[in-house]
């Protein structure tokens, strides 16, 4: 993670300065205003207000709604927190850029706010030891811990238990040493949407993969910037093979050929497998991707004749969806010019 703090600091000084507000309004503040006796729950009040001071920087004063002034009681109305507006439960908590939290521990406002469904802490800079048991908040629909300083994921253990997450994203957390991740991704059977970019993530290894418990709900897959093993990882992605409608695969070392199961998977739309070392790919595998609509092979090492790949890609039903290819930086020979592509193409940017 070191490699990415000044990634981070940068990012995050142009971050502050767009001031985000809290996510989606589960709260009904008309009728609150009616009764300014109604407020949250006080457990959960006094969890928040001990957090807010284990967060370094607010330096643009976004939590100081975050008070104990009389005003200020209801802690369904500050920033970055939402709540159930039947049970008063805070069930949404958006930090993302809002503050900077150093080597903070997680573990009270976890254990205190057992009711969230919502979890954002992206880009808030926490670091110490991975927050694992965010693994009790049974209710998470929604995790999105990118882009902080966590010491080494030792393990996804805690990950099943989340069993009604959708949506997961642990972009720059350290998960090198989790070489079972695939297998604990498929034991999440709601699981829509994976993020893990930039996490150095080993391999899956093909005995472990499982097939016979596997979600088979993933509709979006990005892993760009770690080291991946070709036949392993669309073995794995097979897995999905119904229901993946995005796939970002690019800068992932990906040898070889592109395997054919790809184009089995038929309610793909978008594929990005640039800026790796593939050197093969029959096009005539990706006859059953009807719904293709961007399709991004650039900076790899394919070789032939571009006119005969597209031709063939044309032939084939993605013809009628097809809006973006990118080919670039191949070594394939008799490159377009542009006077070709309006009879062959919607739009091609090549
Ligand atoms: C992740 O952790 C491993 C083992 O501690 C280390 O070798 C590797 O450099 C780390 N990766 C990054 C991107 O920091
Ligand atoms: C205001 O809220 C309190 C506590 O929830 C409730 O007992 C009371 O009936 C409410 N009053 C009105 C006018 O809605
Ligand atoms: C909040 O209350 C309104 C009506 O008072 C209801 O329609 C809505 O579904 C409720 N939202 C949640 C998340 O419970
Ligand atoms: C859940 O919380 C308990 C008590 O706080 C803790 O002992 C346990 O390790 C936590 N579980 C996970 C998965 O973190
Ligand atoms: C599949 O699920 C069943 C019951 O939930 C369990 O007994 C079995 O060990 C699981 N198999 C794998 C490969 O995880
Ligand atoms: C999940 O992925 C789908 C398909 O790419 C996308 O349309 C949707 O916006 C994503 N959801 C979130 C919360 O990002
Ligand atoms: C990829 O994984 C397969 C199967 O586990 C293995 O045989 C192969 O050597 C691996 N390739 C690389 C480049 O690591
Ligand atoms: C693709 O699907 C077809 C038909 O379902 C099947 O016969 C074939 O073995 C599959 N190919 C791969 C590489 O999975
Ligand atoms: C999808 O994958 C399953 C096994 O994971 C396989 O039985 C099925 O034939 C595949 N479907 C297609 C269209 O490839």
């Amino acid at each position: 993670m070191q490699g990415h703090g000044r990634c981070l600091k940068l990012f995050l000084a142009f971050a502050l300065l767009s001031l985000q507000y809290a996510q989606g309004g589960e709260v009904d503040h008309s009728q609150r205003d009616t009764n300014v006796t109604k407020r949250c729950i006080e457990k959960e009040r006094q969890a928040l207000l001990a957090f807010k001071h284990g967060l370094l920087v607010d330096d643009y004063n976004l939590l100081s709604s975050w008070s104990s002034e009389a005003q200020k009681q209801d802690c369904c109305r500050w920033i970055g927190v939402s709540c159930s507006n039947q049970t008063g439960h805070v069930i949404g908590l958006d930090l993302s850029y809002k503050v900077i939290g150093e080597d903070y521990y997680l573990q009270d406002i976890i254990g205190s706010l057992s009711n969230l469904r919502y979890l954002d802490l992206s880009w808030t800079y926490f670091g110490g030891k991975f927050p694992s048991h965010v693994g009790n908040l049974t209710n998470l629909a929604y995790l999105d811990l990118s882009a902080n300083r966590f010491t080494n994921v030792e393990n996804l253990d805690w990950l099943p238990l989340l069993s009604s997450l959708r949506y997961l994203d642990l972009s720059f957390a350290n998960l090198s040493n989790v070489f079972d991740w695939p297998e604990a991704i498929n034991k999440l059977p709601k699981l829509t949407n994976l993020t893990l970019l930039d996490c150095d993530l080993p391999p899956p290894i093909l005995s472990t993969l499982s097939y016979i418990n596997s979600s088979k709900s993933l509709v979006s897959v990005w892993l760009p910037f770690n080291r991946l093993n070709t036949s392993s990882i669309f073995l794995w992605l097979s897995n999905y093979n119904t229901s993946l409608v995005d796939l970002v695969l690019s800068y992932t070392t990906l040898a070889g050929s592109i395997p054919d199961v790809l184009g089995n998977m038929s309610s793909l739309a978008h594929i990005d497998l640039s800026s790796n070392h593939l050197e093969g790919w029959d096009p005539h595998s990706f006859a059953r991707l009807c719904s293709l609509q961007s399709l991004d092979l650039s900076s790899n090492i394919l070789s032939g004749q571009l006119f005969k790949f597209v031709q063939i890609l044309f032939s084939t039903c993605a013809q009628n969806s097809l809006e973006e290819l990118f080919l670039y930086e191949n070594d394939l020979a008799g490159f377009f010019t542009s006077s070709y592509t309006p009879f062959i193409f919607g739009t091609l940017i090549s």
